[in-house]
């Protein structure tokens, strides 16, 4: 098994050498390879990009003071990356970041993903007592007789989610939370089947009170 490792790790370090190959001659490998062979993400340019078009709604360090605009701080760069990518190609609607999500190349999106994701998010706080115990209690347990699964199964105890797939939650604007959820529920966010069936069998009230769970969990 080592052996066969290390020998791919080889063949993938090679890649660039074989750029020689016609078209339709390479090995699939090559495909599966390109991502990994991708350059490094440039923060600089990211930063730079961020600041001049971003920072506006997201906050100047990803940490969103708007409830509407949600945090970007700390959250998986596949994450981001992949929102940006179906806001662009139209999978994910919003009128206005459909229209920043056109202006970035592959590289922009990368470059402003990884740069977001180095920042801190700052924590937020619940502010509805009387849903905290109703939150809690879905966000860690689902709700079994709708076949609700707990929220903390894919995106962690914490909320850090897990990478890559499972973004992080935790601290995000209620407000931003709760029109997501309803987005999926509703038909409106169809980019993820799985939030979709989440969603389905969520109620607007229990979507308030998970929302602002979320906001307090650190
Ligand atoms: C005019 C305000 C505004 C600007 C400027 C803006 N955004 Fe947004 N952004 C929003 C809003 C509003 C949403 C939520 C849209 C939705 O409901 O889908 C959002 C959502 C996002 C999301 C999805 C976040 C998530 O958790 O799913 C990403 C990623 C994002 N923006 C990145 C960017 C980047 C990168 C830029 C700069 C190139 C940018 N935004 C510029 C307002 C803005
Ligand atoms: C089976 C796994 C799974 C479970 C269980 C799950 N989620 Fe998710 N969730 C995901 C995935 C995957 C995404 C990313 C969707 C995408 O790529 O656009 C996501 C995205 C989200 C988003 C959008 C985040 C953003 O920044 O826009 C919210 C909000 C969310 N989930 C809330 C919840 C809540 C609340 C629960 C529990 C009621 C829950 N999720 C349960 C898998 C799950």
């Amino acid at each position: 098994m080592k052996l066969f490792a290390t020998s791919l790790l080889a063949a993938l370090l090679a890649l660039p050498a074989m750029s020689s190959f016609a078209a339709g001659e390479a090995a699939p490998v090559a495909a599966a390879a390109a991502p990994v062979m991708a350059a490094k993400p440039d923060l600089v340019k990211g930063e730079a990009t961020f600041t001049a078009v971003c920072a506006a709604c997201h906050g100047a360090d990803g940490n969103s003071g708007t409830p509407g605009y949600p945090k970007l701080a700390q959250q998986h760069p596949e994450y981001l990356v992949k929102q940006l990518q179906e806001y662009k190609s139209g999978k994910r609607k919003n009128a206005i970041m459909q229209g920043f999500a056109a202006t970035l190349s592959d590289a922009d999106m990368k470059n402003v993903a990884y740069w977001a994701t180095s920042k801190k998010a700052k924590p937020g706080f619940a502010k509805e007592k009387e849903l905290v115990t109703m939150g809690e209690r879905i966000y860690r347990g689902g709700i079994a007789d709708r076949q609700v699964p707990a929220c903390a199964g894919c995106h962690s105890p914490t909320g850090a989610g897990i990478p890559a797939q499972y973004p992080r939650l935790s601290g995000q604007h209620s407000e931003y939370t709760a029109a997501q959820l309803t987005y999926f529920r509703d038909g409106v966010r169809t980019n993820s089947l799985q939030m979709t069936q989440v969603a389905a069998k969520l109620n607007d009230k229990e979507i308030r009170a998970v929302s602002d769970y979320i906001a307090g969990l650190r």
